[in-house]
């Protein structure tokens, strides 16, 4: 029986992406700069067998009760490239919170997508996995890739570019959880009504090549202090296409707000940090590796604070077992 398992870590965006140019090959609708972590992950086997009616999800232990529409999407995507007609069983778990703006969609689709194309006899390097992940998740292509990773619009679909090794700029990420829970509108969803209602959102794709490819050179140039900068502007940009939307997307809960203020004070005093939240109420501090002990200090006492995920930035996809 063919199969493989596969672990891949999450990511985050410093330039973000929110809203689709096509929802149905779920393209976004402005490209994105991250950085992949090395702190959470997510482990996925994937086997495929003759006879099984059709794909079987267990994400954390509990087996899925119905369908999964994306997840067997993704799985088609890759029986065409390896003209294979079998369904899979799929086992997945994360170590960290799932639903919950920590990416967990972006390494369950990376691993994914290694896991499936491995047991299936496809290479893992093969650059049309970077669609088939883009399936399930816009911003899974960039946690195929270790570092900081690019992932650029072309005419008909997407291409990631990493951009630097996480040895090259071992940049530290202190997560602070705010919540445990699972977010009550869906990345997919929100995106969807702010491309409709939002009066920002037309602002905020017209604004954004610049950011990309000022993002980039900041990258390359390894200029912490610029980054910041403009990770936390096109941040709150993203957050201000969320608010007006209707209905409103309020990820953020007053802890949120409490640890952006943390992060702001200790910039202003020199130490180099700065924050950028997704569609949750985490906040994610990036900080120079020097300054990590600083800024878990400072974020750890903020009230309502559940507790810290600290590491580095980490590697791509990667098979960890598989027996053809
Ligand atoms: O991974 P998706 O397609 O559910 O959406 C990710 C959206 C953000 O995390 C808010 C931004 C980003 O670029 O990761």
């Amino acid at each position: 029986m063919p199969s493989a398992t596969a672990l891949a870590h999450p990511n985050i965006a410093l330039i973000k992406y929110w809203g689709k140019r096509d929802e149905d090959d779920n393209l976004p609708a402005v490209g994105s700069l991250s950085v992949t972590l090395d702190a959470l992950r997510t482990r996925t086997t994937v086997s495929f067998e003759p006879g099984l009616g059709r794909d079987e999800l267990t994400l954390n232990g509990v087996v899925a009760a119905a369908e999964h529409p994306r997840l067997t999407r993704c799985l088609d995507a890759l029986r065409a490239l390896a003209q294979c007609n079998d369904h899979a069983r799929v086992d997945s778990e994360n170590d960290f919170p799932t639903g919950a703006g920590l990416a967990s969609s972006a390494s369950g689709y990376a691993a994914l997508t290694v896991a499936g194309a491995a047991a299936l006899g496809i290479d893992v390097r093969d650059s049309r996995l970077e669609a088939v992940a883009r399936i399930g998740s816009g911003s899974a292509p960039r946690s195929l890739h270790g570092g900081f990773v690019l992932l650029e619009n072309t005419a008909t679909g997407t291409r990631c570019e990493p951009l630097l090794a996480p040895a090259d700029w071992p940049l530290h990420v202190v997560v602070a959880v705010t919540s445990e829970s699972g977010k009550s509108t869906s990345s997919r969803d929100g995106m969807a009504d702010s491309r409709r209602t939002s009066p920002y959102y037309e602002p905020w794709v017209a604004s954004h090549a610049a950011d990309l490819a000022q993002g980039r050179q900041l990258v390359r140039a390894r200029d912490f202090a610029g980054l910041a900068q403009l990770a936390e502007h096109n941040c709150l940009k993203m957050h201000a296409v969320m608010l007006t939307t209707r209905p409103p997307l309020v990820y953020w809960l007053p802890v949120t707000l409490a640890c952006i203020e943390v992060i702001g004070a200790l910039r202003r005093d020199g130490v180099p940090v700065f924050y950028t939240i997704d569609a949750g109420p985490q906040v994610k501090a990036v900080c120079l590796p020097e300054a990590a002990d600083t800024v878990a200090a400072a974020l750890r006492q903020v009230p309502g604070v559940l507790r810290l995920l600290t590491g580095g930035l980490g590697t791509g996809a990667r098979i960890v077992d598989g027996n053809g």
